[in-house]
């Protein structure tokens, strides 16, 4: 006995996952980064310039999360690692300490990845690096999340991202970071 034939039926988040113009939609993503992770109006200036600058980069990439209202509710984006960047001037010093330097060359990068906290654990932060990931030219990929046990740490560990090396400091943060990296594609969910 058949079931009648359906229409798509709805994604059970109420969002739709695809590529995103982040240089369109960056107030958006950062309005988003602000309630997620906690951004001042100085700091959303200082970011709104940065993100500009990266998605200027060969390679750069970004994906969004966006409600059936067509609004913004997450994002993530990233580019292929390069060790002149800024990021990966910082952080160079402190893998090279712990013998894991090369993870430098060949890998994507994750900058940014944030769920507005009201969409928040219903897999949209997993589909929206996984997906991202997937799509990356380089085999491997790196990032940087604050050393603590929070959710982005247990979510990346989950995904197959491992320590690489911690505590890390950049200039600009109070918090000390672990940068990470992981062999892709990311690990999927354990059925
Ligand atoms: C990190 C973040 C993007 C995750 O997005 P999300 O959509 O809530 O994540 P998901 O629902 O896809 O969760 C995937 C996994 O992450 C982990 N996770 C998510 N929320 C968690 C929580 N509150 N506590 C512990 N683990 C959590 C779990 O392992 C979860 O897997 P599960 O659903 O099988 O339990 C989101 O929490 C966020 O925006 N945080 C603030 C901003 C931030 O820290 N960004 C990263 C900067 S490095």
């Amino acid at each position: 006995m058949s079931h009648p034939a359906e229409g798509p039926s709805p994604d059970p988040r109420g969002v739709v996952i695809g590529p995103l113009d982040l240089a369109a939609r960056v107030d958006d993503a950062l309005a988003v980064q602000a309630l997620a992770f906690g951004l001042t109006d100085d700091e959303i200036g200082v970011r709104r310039h940065i993100v500009l600058r990266h998605l200027a980069t060969p390679g750069a990439r970004a994906l969004g999360a966006t409600s059936e209202t067509g609004r913004l509710v997450g994002f993530v984006y990233g580019l292929p690692n390069h060790r002149a960047h800024w990021w990966s001037t910082v952080v160079a010093p402190y893998l090279r300490a712990e013998g894991h330097e090369g993870w430098l060359d060949d890998s994507f990068v994750i900058t940014e990845l944030h769920v507005h906290p009201g969409h928040q654990k219903r897999g949209i932060g997993r589909t929206l690096i996984t997906e991202l990931t997937d799509g990356a030219a380089q085999p491997r990929s790196i990032l940087s999340a604050i050393d603590a046990a929070t959710p982005a740490h247990g979510l990346y560990r989950e995904l197959g991202y491992r320590d690489l090396a911690r505590p890390v400091h950049f200039p600009s943060a109070q918090s000390p970071y672990v940068v990470m990296g992981a062999h892709l594609p990311l690990r999927r969910r354990r059925a």
